[in-house]
């Protein structure tokens, strides 16, 4: 099996797709062993069944708290022994020692340019805020919400016509080329985690990662 890792997903699934069609294309070298997801009717889902990958479901709100949910959701992805976790639209915030234990093997995937817009509605956050750009950013997860270290960053224009769904929808396609990009450079060794700074060959990077062009690879 090639670098086994695990997925964890809330809803529509469309970063999963592109590890997915990555994957088959031959792209990228890993082996997408299970998908999970704390909703049961999240379209992600039906995606990784399309795609012949294990699912499974385990709804948060059948535990009295986020430790309890964390634990069971921890057993889950250890079943499959993953050298990575992936987490592709997976709105929880974590506990503390679900974030430590996946410390250096976890990341994550969050639309806007970090530190700006931590959280939720980033992309009417940034039109509200008068942004000339807004962006996403894929970084390793620490217990400190959105604060991981930033790995890799892209970045479009803020357009006046722009709403929060055009930017969102430009977002997304950036999204599909830097999220495999980074889980293709973990695989390879090329991206590591040392003392809390993310390094890419070698080199620490920026606190704001590298900025996505399209000479990458
Ligand atoms: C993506 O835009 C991702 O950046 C965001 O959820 C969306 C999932 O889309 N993640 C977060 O907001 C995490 N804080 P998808 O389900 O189509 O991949």
């Amino acid at each position: 099996m090639s670098f086994p890792i695990v997925v964890l997903i809330s809803g529509s699934g469309s970063n999963l797709q592109a590890l997915i069609n990555q994957s088959l294309q031959g792209q990228l070298n890993v082996t997408i062993s299970a998908v999970i997801s704390n909703k049961a009717d999240a379209y992600g889902l039906e995606r990784a069944r399309e795609a012949g990958i294990p699912t499974h479901t385990l709804s948060h709100k059948a535990f009295d708290s986020r430790e309890e949910f964390d634990a069971a959701l921890q057993i889950i992805i250890d079943q499959y022994s993953p050298k990575l976790v992936v987490l592709a639209g997976f709105m929880r915030i974590l506990s503390e020692g679900f974030a430590t234990h996946y410390l250096g093997r976890m990341l994550n995937i969050h639309p806007s340019l970090l530190p700006k817009f931590k959280g939720l509605d980033t992309h009417q956050r940034a039109i509200d805020a008068r942004e000339k750009e807004h962006g996403v950013s894929v970084h390793f997860v620490s217990p400190e919400l959105d604060a991981g270290a930033v790995i890799i960053q892209a970045a479009t224009l803020i357009e006046n016509n722009d709403t929060a769904d055009s930017l969102g929808n430009k977002i997304h396609a950036l999204e599909h080329i830097i999220y495999p990009l980074a889980v293709r450079w973990f695989s390879e060794g090329r991206v590591t985690f040392h003392d809390g700074k993310a390094l890419l060959d070698h080199k620490e990077l920026p606190a704001s990662g590298i900025l996505y062009n399209n000479t990458l690879q």
